[in-house]
C-alpha cells in the first residue's frame, strides 16, 4: 500500500457526501486534512491532524484565509481537492431561474477558481511539488438534458484545469480534472427525486440505487491518493475518470 503518512490534503465541500468520505479515509491513512464547507465539517482527530473550517468557496478572501490557516497549522499543503459543488438548477434551461443558474456557476466554477488560485500561489511560493485535483463529472464530457448548468460548469472546470496545466508546466504543480464515478450522496438523492420532465434520464439513477452500483468514498479516496502520490500516476492525462468500484 502506498505510504502517504504525513502528507497534507485540503478538501473543500467536506461537511458531507464525497468530501466528508474522502477526508475520513485520508485521515485513516495518516494524511493530515484541512476541510471546509459552509457548514463547518466535524471531522474527528486532534489539532495536529485535522483542521475543520467554515468557508464558502465563492468567497475569495475566505478561501485565502482557509489556505493560510492550513499552512499555518500543517506547514504546507501537498494536495488540494476542489470538491465543493452543487447540481441545481435542474430542468430545461428555458425554465431555469437566472439567479439560480448564476449561483451555480459561482459555486461550481468561481469556487474552483478561488481554490485553484490560492493553492497555485502556495506551491509557487514554497517551491516543490503539489497536486491539484478538481472534481469534475461525466457531465463535463457528455450532455444531459435537464443539467445545463451542471454540464456547463463541469466542462468549464475541465478546460480551466487544462489551462492551469499549461500555465504551470515546469513548476512542481500537477493538475487533474477528475470524474470520480457515482457515489451515493445527497446529490444522488436529489437526482432520484427528479421527475422525467425535469431530468429524462432519472430512471438510470433509480436503477443504480436499486442495484447499489455506487463507488464507496473509501474506494474513490484510495484512487485519489494514488493519482496524487504514486509516481506511476505522474503521466495521467489532465482530464481523467476513476473506474467504478463495481465495474
Ligand atoms: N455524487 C456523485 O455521484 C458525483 C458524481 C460526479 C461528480 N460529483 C461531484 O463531487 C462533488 C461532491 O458531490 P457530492 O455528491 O458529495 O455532493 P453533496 O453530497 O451535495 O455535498 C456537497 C458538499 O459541497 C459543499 N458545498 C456546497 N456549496 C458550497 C460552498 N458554496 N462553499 C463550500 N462548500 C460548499 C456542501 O457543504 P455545505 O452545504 O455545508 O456548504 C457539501 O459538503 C461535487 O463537485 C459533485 O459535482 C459527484
Amino acid at each position: 500500500m502506498l505510504n502517504v503518512t504525513g502528507k497534507v490534503a485540503v478538501i473543500t465541500g467536506a461537511s458531507r457526501g464525497l468530501g466528508a468520505g474522502l477526508a475520513e479515509a485520508f485521515l485513516a491513512r495518516g494524511v493530515k486534512v484541512a476541510a471546509c464547507a459552509r457548514q463547518r465539517p466535524a471531522l474527528a482527530g486532534d489539532a495536529a491532524e485535522v483542521l475543520n473550517a467554515s468557508a464558502d468557496v465563492t468567497d475569495a478572501r475566505a478561501m485565502a484565509r482557509f489556505c493560510a490557516a492550513a499552512v499555518e497549522r500543517f506547514g504546507r499543503v501537498d494536495l488540494w481537492i476542489n470538491n465543493a459543488g452543487l447540481l441545481a438548477p435542474i430542468g430545461p434551461l428555458r425554465d431555469n431561474d437566472p439567479a439560480e443558474f448564476a449561483r451555480h456557476i459561482e459555486v461550481n466554477v468561481l469556487g474552483v477558481f478561488h481554490g485553484s488560485q490560492v493553492f497555485i500561489r502556495h506551491v509557487r511560493e514554497r517551491g516543490g511539488a503539489g497536486v491539484l485535483l478538481n472534481i469534475s463529472s461525466g457531465a463535463a464530457r457528455n450532455a444531459y438534458a435537464g443539467w445545463s448548468a451542471y454540464c456547463a460548469g463541469k466542462a468549464a472546470v475541465d478546460r480551466m484545469s487544462e489551462s492551469i496545466a499549461l500555465e504551470e508546466t515546469g513548476t512542481g504543480l500537477r493538475v487533474h480534472a477528475v470524474a470520480p464515478g457515482i457515489i451515493d450522496t445527497d446529490m444522488q438523492a436529489l437526482i432520484r427525486q427528479c421527475s422525467p420532465e425535469q431530468f429524462p434520464r432519472v430512471q438510470k439513477f433509480l436503477d443504480l440505487k436499486a442495484s447499489d452500483a455506487f463507488s464507496s468514498t473509501a474506494f474513490v479516496a484510495e484512487r485519489m491518493l494514488a493519482l496524487a502520490f504514486d509516481p506511476a500516476a505522474a503521466d495521467t492525462p489532465v482530464l481523467t475518470s476513476l473506474p467504478l468500484e463495481h465495474g
